[in-house]
């Protein structure tokens, strides 16, 4: 599959040509490369985006290397979030609040001292260069729903299936954007509890119930990595909830298009939307952080696309707002986030 901007799309690599990356393992999946490419190019910036596969034992020295280098920015997957907290030498409010780190900007001080980001430093920087960690994730989350299923999220009921640090981090963000209720099913119950109660020490005025809701929801969530491989079956009991009982449903899942689980609820009369979004808006908040400028989320959005589904036959999907009755979607491709 093809994964790439094409060159003509972006000015030669040069001597003054700055650098972002992704770091991970496993990352040579990562569709980051070509969205953010394409974001630069849009922009006009003489950037490149790379990925490199880095153990955590070298995360450290990773993040030095990029420093003595003067990147830009760096983005952090898998399994790098929470090791990233005490390596980078600021906080943003975002990484505190979340308690891990996707994205960093690199700041060095100017003439006057005043520490600011190296992008804005195009002459080097006087003294040390800082790592400021941030957190994109949790907003992507909210901002997908919101923008991808027409969904505002004060005042909706939630069916959330999972409990793992998606489902976690997902159940605190929805929390916090003022849901109606939460309930919470996960295939461990224990962890279910657990983010229940995290949810309730921190959001005391919501209602989190473990366990289905017997009456309507607005949305059904996905964060289980059921749907993931070919062949996966539906992350809920069909016996305890009938997605009749729901207005929308979200997949976090995204290298399949169209997740059994979405499928079944398009066709209950739900609208649909996969993670497709939750991937375009953390990264498109990273290139604003790095580059202080509005991402070109639509440009950015069609790389995603072209990378993750580009070479399918049948329709292409833009994991967006998706109403009952359209075409089926391209064939399944198992994959994981990032
Ligand atoms: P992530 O960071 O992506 O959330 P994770 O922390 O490993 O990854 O969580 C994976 C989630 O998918 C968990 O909710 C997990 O359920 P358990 O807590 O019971 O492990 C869920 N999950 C994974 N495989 C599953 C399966 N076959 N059926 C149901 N849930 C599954």
């Amino acid at each position: 599959m093809k994964r790439s901007v094409p060159e003509t799309a972006q000015t030669p690599i040069t001597a003054a040509t700055r650098y972002c990356a992704v770091y991970g393992q496993p990352i040579r999946h990562s569709a980051s490369p070509p969205m953010q490419n394409a974001g630069f190019s849009a922009l006009g910036l003489d950037w490149r985006y790379l990925a490199f596969e880095v153990p955590p034992a070298e995360l450290s020295a990773a993040i030095t290397g990029a420093k003595a280098m003067r990147f830009l920015g760096l983005n952090l997957t898998v399994p790098h979030k929470l090791l990233a907290v005490d390596l980078v030498d600021l906080l943003d409010d975002s990484a505190k609040e979340w308690g891990t780190v996707n994205t960093i900007r690199f700041e060095g001080h100017d003439g006057a001292g005043v520490l600011r980001p190296l992008a804005e430093l195009s002459d080097g920087s006087a003294g040390p260069i800082l790592a400021r960690g941030f957190n994109t994730d949790a907003e992507a989350i909210v901002r997908s729903i919101r923008e991808d299923l027409d969904l505002p999220l004060s005042g909706v009921r939630v069916l959330l299936l999972g409990a793992g640090g998606a489902g976690r981090t997902a159940a605190l963000k929805l929390a916090s954007a003022g849901v109606k209720s939460l309930h919470l099913v996960n295939r461990t119950p224990a962890r279910a509890v657990e983010v229940a109660e995290a949810v309730t020490r921190r959001f005391p005025r919501v209602p989190v119930e473990v366990g289905y809701p017997t009456g309507p929801v607005e949305l059904v969530l996905n964060a289980t990595s059921v749907g993931l491989a070919t062949g996966d079956g539906l992350p809920f009991d069909e016996r305890q909830f009938s997605l009749s009982r729901a207005g929308a449903a979200y997949d976090m899942v995204y290298r399949q298009a169209e997740t059994p689980f979405l499928r079944s609820a398009r066709l209950a009369g739900c609208r649909v939307a996969n993670g497709l979004g939750m991937l375009l808006y953390q990264g498109a908040r990273a290139l604003e952080i790095w580059s202080g400028r509005e991402a070109p989320v639509a440009v950015m959005r069609d790389a995603l696309k072209q990378a993750i589904y580009g070479g399918r036959s049948g329709p292409a999907y833009d994991g967006r707002l998706q109403l009952p009755g359209l075409a089926s979607q391209p064939p399944a491709e198992p994959g994981v986030a990032s």
